[in-house]
Order: structure tokens, then sequence, then C-alpha cells
């Protein structure tokens, strides 16, 4: 993978195409700032649930994976065989990322998952979504499912965590309903398991659900 520019540049003309994929965030800005409020300091808890029951192994991606929380969780697990790849489309976050004591041979790119390279296609056994579905825009969601699945092998797993009604009006984060849910994943993916977490960060108790899917 190489570094990437953001393809959702909020200089796209609109009509173009692209203004699909505008994202009104500046990702990279914000971590400038320090104005990173879903940094929590570890692991999304619904992630640790998962994997207290359910390995994650062979290689694994995780899309706008920021500090890298989840990515070093999943690069622990003990006795677990990952090859763990975190990509975040913001030079901060994976400098940030990267800044973090080695937890398992994990590693960060610098990667727009709208503008993946070829050699991403049909590699990865796992995707784990936590905050990166609900941090684009909306509009770009068919992109972001198309996205997931070219990057998947045929029969490869997808765990989500998503966020379906943030407390705030205004994303990001976007919430979902879970009809939505349904009709962008349910023509390439199988539902496999679906559940609330019993675990949450502070304020998003009950706002989650966590989906196990496989690509057919
Ligand atoms: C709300 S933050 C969540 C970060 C991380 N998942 C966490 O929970 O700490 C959303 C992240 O997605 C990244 N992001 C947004 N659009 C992206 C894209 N198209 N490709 C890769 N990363 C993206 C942002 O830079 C940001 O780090």
């Amino acid at each position: 993978m190489n570094a990437n520019t953001n393809s959702a540049s909020p200089s796209a003309p609109p009509g173009s195409g692209d203004d699909q994929l505008t994202d009104p965030v500046d990702w990279e800005a914000r971590y400038r700032a320090g104005d990173t409020p879903w940094d929590e300091g570890y692991a999304a808890p619904a992630l640790t649930e998962l994997l207290a029951r359910h390995p994650i192994h062979g290689e694994v991606l995780v899309p706008g994976s920021g500090p890298g929380h989840d990515v070093r969780a999943l690069a622990s697990q003990s006795g677990i065989r990952a090859k763990v790849i975190g990509i975040d489309l913001s030079p901060a976050a994976v400098e940030l990322a990267r800044s973090y004591p080695n937890a398992g041979g994990e590693h960060y790119e610098c990667s727009d998952l709208f503008d993946l390279p070829a050699s991403c296609t049909a590699r990865f056994d796992w995707v784990v979504e936590h905050t990166c579905f609900c941090a684009i825009p909306p509009s770009a969601r068919s992109r972001y499912v198309t996205a997931i699945a070219d990057v998947l092998k045929p029969g490869g797993h997808y765990f989500a965590i998503f966020y379906m009604n943030p407390a705030t009006p205004e994303g990001p984060p976007h919430g979902v309903a879970s009809e939505e849910i349904s009709n962008l994943f349910d023509p390439n993916f199988d539902l496999l398991q679906e559940w609330r977490p019993v675990e949450a960060f502070e304020g998003r108790m009950g706002r989650e659900l966590c989906q196990l899917r496989r690509k057919r």
C-alpha cells in the first residue's frame, strides 16, 4: 500500500462523481490539533469481548484505525497468528499509532480506504470495523461496502461495531438504521451473528450493534 492523498478532496467539483465521497472533515487537522474525542486510550470494549470468545486470525485489515488501539488488541491475541494492518488517511494518525510499543507484528499504513492498491484485492481474511463506517459521509457508504468486499477473500469475515444512534445530531459520527445496514451488506455478505455488546465506551452504551458477516 502506498501513501495516498484523500481522494475525497473537499475541492472535488460538484457533480464530478467525487462529490459523493467528499468528506467535510479534515481528519489530519483534527489529529494535529489533538481534537480526537474518539480516542479513549484503549480498544473498543465490544472488540475485546469478541476476542475473548472468538479468535481473529490470518491477515486482518482495520480501516480508519486512528491511534491503533484496536489493531494492537488484534495483534496481541495470545497464541493466535494474525497479521494486522491498520490504515488511516491521516498521516498524523498513523504517526500516533506507530508511536505505541509494538504489540505483535502489527503495522500501519497511510492509505485511503477508497483508493487502495490492487495488491489489497481479495487479500484479507478479516476486516474489523470500528468507527470508520460512522466517520465517512453517509453518501459514501455504498463505496465503503464495495471497498470492504474488494479487500476480503471469498469467505472472508467482516466484524463491525456499528454506532447506530450517536447522541450528537450532526455527524460524524453518523448514525445508521439496521435496515440500511441490511440493504448495503446483504447482497454480498451473509449475516452470521448479530448482538448488542455488553460493554461500551462511556456514552455509547446501548448505541452500538455488532455484526459478524461472511463475504460470499
Ligand atoms: C472517528 S475516527 C476513529 C478512529 C479509530 N477507529 C478509533 O476508534 O480510535 C475515524 C478515523 O477514520 C479515518 N478515516 C476517515 N476516512 C477514511 C478513509 N477514507 N480511509 C481511511 N481512513 C479514513 C480518520 O482519519 C480517523 O482516524
